[in-house]
């Protein structure tokens, strides 16, 4: 979603790197771009362009005076209040253009503060709920001493979720920023300060960020210094600075076409990765660092329940069949934007597991925020090294997929499922018999995962056969059931295809009524101790003339005989399984969005960090 960039320094390259920073998070997802600078009579001069970042890049090439600026902050705006247009793109600004701002997120109590500026004579002239922060904060510069106090008085009438830049020509030496539920992260370096809504836009300036907390308002000074503040508790804060522990050419595409190829491409590295020191295969035993802290806690869960979005509550199901498996702990999955809202009892002996890659997503904040005073021990399973959701759980497993660009989640979906394997074999303490064989088999996959991708050509010509059909139906059993929902997400997501998934079981139960020669079904059909019923499914669809295109284990013959077309995974036992069948689900979703001549890695109408509710 909306991502922002801010620069303050000595150089005079303010509107390059603020560009750079805004293109490294088109990712995210948006469909306008603007910023503004201080020219050299610090007056503010805005630049906005619906569209990519290149146009705007394009518009301010012919501004000269763009092309020397110090301090400027810039957004990419994902519409919420009011369409794409120049007008509702960022930055804004107040009357005569002295404060201008950015903001991601949603003043919730826009209208009423809209209507009491406009009381007070404030003109508007867009239809967005951020234009309200611009004019409420030079309303409060006619109260307040300073204009930073005003700044500070005006965050205190917001409501909802904002990462809110503030530029004046007023102090042309400070930016102001601050955050409510929406992340913000500032990069230091000698004689200068960056600050974006995510790492990857600073990190080819700055290794050493210190990353915002709500309530906090930073105060960013052009000779490098800052000051943090709780303006809520009305307290300074002095927070070490950290290191960021990946490079920037992790987030560059390299040779590949798109981010979400090279993405499914470092499977392999993702599972290394993602087990690396975790797993011991000489003493059988499997290492949680993070977990370490919360040993005694674990000691007593007897329920676990596990918050998510999207793909990551895909693998949360995965998660939720390997930890009652394997560790005998029930477990129940729930979507992060229903949890919330549910009235259900709580026990101490709960563990609320929050699983994404952004740690980011509002719901899933949201959801463990509901949790706060309950007493229950809140766990992440985080991709992103410092995001929201690792900082305000208790203790948590990173997965170290390194930065996942593509909107449409794939290695962090490897990553997540691996992680929740260890989790599951951690919460089992050694006792289940499948331990030993797992833990094993973690350690193989990194090969079987090459050997899909190697598969790639094979699975292209089956997206090419299959790319013109208007629904798909993704169903499988047990292992194979969360993998049915994610692969039928994944076409759904990045090729406009109509796809649902069912548990195979439920075929008979009503979705048998849609098969015909139209509608395909994508059968997970994988070695396990149900495939006998799953190949009773398949029957059932054939007899309606429905085709099949089933995911098969290496060397299984009775797979075929049903169906139209079989891809096959190398041989996993059942629990590992959705990582190999994951990607080829991912594989196939490419490549029929490719034929389809779809913008794969920024599907229409999607985000990738899904920061407002
Ligand atoms: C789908 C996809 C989304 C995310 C969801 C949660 O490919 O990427 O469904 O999984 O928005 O995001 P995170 O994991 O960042 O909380």
């Amino acid at each position: 979603m909306c991502g922002i960039v801010g620069y303050i320094g000595k150089t005079q390259k303010g509107a390059d790197i603020v560009l750079d920073g805004l293109a490294a998070l088109e990712y995210r997802g948006y469909d306008s771009a603007g910023l503004a600078f201080l020219d050299k009579s610090n007056a503010i001069v805005v630049s906005k362009q619906v569209g990519r970042v290149q146009a705007l890049r394009t518009a301010l090439t012919q501004t000269k005076t763009a092309l020397s600026t110090s301090t400027t902050i810039g957004q990419t705006r994902w519409a919420t209040h009011g369409a794409p247009s120049i007008t509702n793109a960022h930055p804004h600004y107040n009357a005569d253009r002295t404060i201008t701002v950015v903001h991601n997120g949603i003043i919730e109590n826009h209208q009423e503060l809209r209507e009491h500026l406009e009381d007070k004579g404030y003109k508007f002239v867009s239809d967005t709920d951020t234009e309200v922060i611009p004019h409420l904060i030079d309303y409060y510069t006619h109260e307040c001493k300073t204009f930073g106090q005003a700044v500070e008085k005006s965050l205190g009438k917001l409501r909802g979720a904002y990462a809110v830049l503030v530029m004046t020509s007023k102090q042309p030496d400070t930016l102001y920023a601050a955050r409510l539920s929406s992340p913000l992260v500032i990069g230091i370096k000698k004689d200068a300060i960056f600050i974006a809504s995510d790492a990857t836009a600073l990190i080819e300036h700055t290794k050493e960020v210190v990353y915002l907390n709500d309530y906090e308002l930073a105060t960013l000074k052009q000779d490098g210094t800052y000051t943090v503040k709780d303006y809520k508790r009305s307290l300074y804060i002095n927070r070490d600075t950290e290191t960021l522990d990946y490079d920037a050419q992790e987030s560059n595409l390299g040779n590949f076409p798109h981010y979400m190829l090279k993405e499914m491409h470092e499977a392999p590295d993702t599972i290394r990765m993602a087990t690396s020191g975790r797993i011991r295969l000489q003493n059988n035993t499997v290492k949680l660092g993070g977990l370490e802290s919360v040993a005694d806690q674990l000691k007593y869960i007897d329920r676990v329940v596990i918050v998510a979005c999207g793909t990551s509550y895909y693998a949360g199901l995965v998660g939720e069949y390997l930890i009652e498996e394997l560790a005998g702990i029930p477990v129940e999955v729930q979507l992060a934007s229903e949890f919330k809202y549910r009235n259900e009892p709580f026990s101490r002996g709960t563990a609320i597991v929050a699983i994404s890659q952004s740690g980011e997503t509002a719901d899933t904040i949201a959801a463990l925020k509901k949790v706060e005073n309950y007493g229950v021990l809140r766990l992440g399973v985080v991709n992103a090294v410092g995001s929201t959701i690792a900082r305000i759980t208790d203790a948590g497993v990173y997965c170290h997929a390194g930065p996942e660009q593509a909107v449409a989640s794939t290695k962090a979906f490897i990553a997540q499922v691996t992680v929740l394997t260890l989790i599951a074999l951690h919460l089992s303490q050694g006792k289940s018999p499948l331990f030993k064989p797992i833990l094993n088999e973690l350690a193989a996959l990194p090969a079987k995962t090459e050997a899909i991708l190697a598969q790639a050509e094979a699975i292209k010509k089956l997206a090419d056969k299959y790319k013109d059909y208007n629904d798909f139906l993704f169903i499988g059993r047990t292992y194979g059931y969360p993998c049915a929902h994610e692969g039928a997400l994944k076409l759904k997501e990045v090729s406009y295809i109509h796809a649902e998934a069912y548990a195979a079981g439920e075929m008979k139960h009503g979705p048998l009524a849609m098969i015909d020669e139209s509608f395909p079904t994508l059968a997970v059909a994988t070695d396990s101790p149900v495939l006998e019923k799953t190949l009773s499914n398949m029957q059932e669809i054939k007899a309606r003339k429905g085709k099949i295109i089933a995911i098969a284990s290496e060397g299984n013959t009775s797979v075929k005989k049903l169906a139209s077309d079989v891809l096959y995974i190398p041989e996993s036992p059942e629990q590992t399984q959705p990582i190999l069948i994951a990607l080829v689900e991912q594989l196939f979703a490419y490549y029929v969005a490719l034929a389809n001549g779809h913008d794969v890695d920024r599907p229409r109408n999607l985000a990738k960090s899904v920061t407002v509710e």
